[in-house]
């Protein structure tokens, strides 16, 4: 069921304390795919949300630099979307848009390829986990940027304290919090 799915998404989430330094509570994705039946519980979680929250046609899913590459494409799949990267800057060949962001330390800039979004498309951004929400947010830029429609965001993980939800504005979905 879609709650029990929950919980077994969950119980393959790894905390390790003190990652990538002291008091940071590292929450873990990659222990959902040594599991393939992990996988299939999340990615079938996520499709009956989607379908069961908008009439709407996805046209494209959207997967973040670099986690999201890991759901995105299965999401993609699922949903009979398209799937495209939005990378770090300098990593995507021809001819790109840009948007940049502020991190923890200073700025950084995502990118799009200009033709992977048409005007009036319908789009899913999809990432591991949502902290603050600024690479989110410069995401939903780049989409409006390129004519698209941002439908929904979804994360597996949400850590709720840091309340990156309220950036992007509604339309926010998150399989586990914290
Ligand atoms: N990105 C930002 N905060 C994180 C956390 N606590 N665990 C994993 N990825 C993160």
């Amino acid at each position: 069921t879609f709650m029990a799915d929950v919980e077994k998404i969950k119980s393959f989430v790894k905390a390790i304390p003190d990652f990538p330094k002291e008091g940071i509570i590292f929450r873990d994705i990659f222990p959902i795919f040594r599991d393939p039946s992990a996988v299939e519980a999340l990615l079938t979680h996520i499709a009956h949300h989607v379908q069961s929250t908008t009439n709407e046609k996805i046209d494209v899913v959207l997967g973040l630099d670099a986690r999201g590459f890991l759901f995105g494409p299965l999401l993609a799949l699922r949903l009979h979307s398209s799937f495209a990267p939005i990378r770090k800057k300098g990593k995507l060949p021809g001819s790109t848009i840009s948007a940049s962001y502020t991190k923890e330390y200073g700025v950084d800039e995502f990118e799009l390829q200009a033709d992977a979004i048409q005007k009036g498309q319908n789009v899913i951004i999809v990432d591991d986990l949502i902290a603050t929400g600024g690479s989110a947010y410069a995401a939903k830029e780049l989409v409006e940027k390129a004519g698209g429609r941002v439908i929904e965001f979804v994360f597996v993980i949400e850590l709720i304290d840091l309340k990156g939800r309220d950036k992007l504005g509604g339309n926010v979905y998150s399989v586990v919090q914290y």
